[in-house]
């Protein structure tokens, strides 16, 4: 079985609500390597061959996230810079992670009705995702629909509940395709 890698990006996951809980959840999943980028990589110093190397048979990549400043938290930031070098990730000959299927999975601390013309954010959520979209389409991956929960620290333990379910369920059926 090809392995799905799940990039886990939480600067404190010990005050983690939702993403700690996903974490835990992908753990427990055959076929998944979650990699705890920041437990990894506290000085931000990136082992790019590993990381390269961990990706060589891997069928997915997956993106563990909360939203943070409308993208990546810092050190998910500095993997792309680091990791998805030309050469390697895109541009001429470069083939390493073409066809591998790319999900986004984040949360945000706003509920979706802030993310709206005139509300908070100013621009519904789909209008921060182009960034994600063109990383995944200039490196040959697949674009899966991504897993959002919304207002991650007002939804009850039961939405919760059912968003980590959903959440296992789909991570399974990736790993087993
Ligand atoms: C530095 C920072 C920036 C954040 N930026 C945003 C943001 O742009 N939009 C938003 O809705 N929430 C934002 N948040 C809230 C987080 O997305 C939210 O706390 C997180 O999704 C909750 O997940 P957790 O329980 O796993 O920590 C931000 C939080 C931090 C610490």
């Amino acid at each position: 079985m090809r392995e799905v890698v799940v990039l886990f990006a939480h600067a404190a996951p010990q005050r983690s609500r939702v993403n700690r809980r996903l974490a835990e959840a992908a753990r427990s999943v055959p076929g998944v390597e979650l990699v705890d980028l920041y437990g990894t990589y506290p000085d931000f110093y990136i082992d790019v061959a590993a990381e390269q190397d961990n990706l060589a048979d891997a069928s997915a990549l997956v993106f563990l996230q909360p939203i943070q400043w409308y993208g990546m938290p810092a050190l998910l930031k500095e993997w792309v810079d680091m990791v998805l070098v030309p050469g390697w990730a895109y541009g001429a000959g470069a083939s390493a992670l073409q066809g591998k299927g790319f999900w986004l999975v984040a949360s945000t601390g706003s509920p979706l009705d802030a993310y709206a013309p005139g509300a908070t954010h100013g621009y519904p959520f789909e209008a921060f995702l182009p960034p994600y979209r063109q990383i995944a389409a200039l490196c040959g991956m697949d674009w899966i629909d991504p897993h959002i929960l919304h207002a991650a620290h007002r939804v009850s333990d039961e939405a919760l509940d059912a968003h980590v379910d959903a959440f296992t369920a789909r991570l399974t059926a990736l790993a087993s395709a």
